[in-house]
């Protein structure tokens, strides 16, 4: 397997390229044949000449896909269409929700590799497309509460008159969550956070942030790392703890989610109803149920009491040129992992542990033990 096609995204607000440039040159040179579809790098600011100056063959329409050996893109597509059977497919695939894609590209005979299950060990995190993105969708989610604001972030002390910095709260400080505090430090904010897992208190400190302290009893974090599910009076406890800082604060920002479960509801109307009128609430967890009631993934919601609540998903999409730059390193990292250097060509490696916890389906079948019964 050596044929690579780069497809152009479909989804009307995807703007990120799986491959960009500089990546498609390294892996030309290891041996892989690129090619991608016209006008694939545009949005995110990659042209046609430099994808065929870094070694790419530009095709005009997604016909590529049919030849290649291994296809990739950024967003799922709506089905296995134009991916030739025992080819290699790797993209986000949302499987715990996707049920019918997942069968669909089980029948069609490809290998769908789905970027969410990349196992979180050291040997997978340059392959991570879970931290590099989210990483950015936290840093840009405090510029848009910034621009949302209407105030500003830093202290001032001016003959006008002083100002006193605003007040961030961060709920969930996973990836997202420290790449937030760490860009709202910067703006000159005074920062508060809250994270179920009990080591975060520390690096939510070394950040300058003050972790707010709650005792919800056994949290806990799974092997993995990411957080366990919380029981009902546990997500209650943690609500009326935090309402009162939610109700000081100009801007709340939500990443708290539970890997294949629906996201833990920490914000309810009642709390929203407390806070102060033009404060801003970003809820990053809104496409998996959201952490803010009442919260929309395609339009911002603004409340009686003049509360702004911004459903963020997928903020990366809003600096396309960067964050398809780390996805195309973590796809590079992938397809680098899997070269046979002998053999001159990429192999499917059942036994590695990576592409064990990755690959779903395979030989007409889903091949996933967590996907199997579904
Ligand atoms: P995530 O996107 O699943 O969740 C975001 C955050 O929400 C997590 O920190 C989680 O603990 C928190 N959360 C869940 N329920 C909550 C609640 N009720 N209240 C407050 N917070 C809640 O997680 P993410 O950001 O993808 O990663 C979580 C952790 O995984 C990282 O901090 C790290 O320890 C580990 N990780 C390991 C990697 C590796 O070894 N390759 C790579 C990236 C992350």
């Amino acid at each position: 397997m050596k044929n690579v096609f780069v497809c152009k995204e479909t989804a009307e607000n995807e703007t990120r390229v799986a491959l960009v440039p500089a990546d498609v040159s390294t892996l030309t040179k290891m041996g892989y044949a690129i090619s991608i579809q016209s006008g694939a790098g545009l949005k995110s600011g990659f042209s046609d000449e430099e994808y065929a100056k870094s070694g790419a063959t530009i095709v005009a329409d997604d016909s590529g896909s049919l030849q290649a050996d291994i296809v990739v893109r950024v967003s799922m597509p709506q089905n296995s269409k134009g991916v030739k059977e025992g080819a290699l497919h790797l993209s986000y695939l949302d499987p715990f929700n996707e049920k019918a894609l997942l069968n669909d590209f089980a029948q069609a005979g490809v290998q769908a590799v789905s970027l969410e299950m990349i196992p979180r060990t050291s040997l997978a995190q340059k392959m991570d497309v879970q931290s590099s993105q989210t990483s950015l969708a936290g840093y840009y989610a405090v510029l848009l509460a910034a621009t949302k604001l209407p105030k500003i972030f830093p202290m001032m002390m001016t003959a006008a008159g002083n100002i006193a910095p605003a007040r961030v709260f961060v709920i969930g400080v996973g990836v997202a969550g420290l790449q937030a505090i760490a860009t709202a430090k910067r703006l000159g904010a005074r920062v508060d956070a809250f994270d179920t897992r009990p080591t975060v208190e520390d690096q939510v400190k070394s950040l300058g942030a003050k972790f707010l302290k709650i005792d919800l009893g056994d949290t806990g974090q799974t092997d993995q790392g990411y957080a366990k599910e919380l029981t009902p009076e546990q997500i209650e406890l943690q609500r009326q703890a935090q309402a009162k800082l939610c109700a000081q604060c100009d801007v709340v920002i939500t990443t708290a989610k539970v890997f294949g479960r629906k996201a833990p509801v920490l914000l309810t109307k009642d709390m929203i109803a407390g806070m102060k009128p033009g404060s801003v609430i970003i809820d990053m967890a809104v496409s998996t149920g959201g952490n803010v009631e009442g919260s929309d993934p395609s339009k911002e919601v603004i409340t009686d009491n003049g509360v702004h609540i911004i459903g963020g998903d997928m903020l990366e999409r809003f600096v396309p040129r960067d964050s398809s730059s780390m996805f195309s390193g973590n796809i590079t990292a992938f397809l680098t992992h899997f070269w046979n250097k002998e053999q001159n060509e990429l192999l499917v490696n059942m036994e590695d542990e990576i592409m064990k916890g990755c690959l779903l389906t395979s030989g007409g079948k889903i091949i996933h033990p967590r996907f199997i019964q579904q």
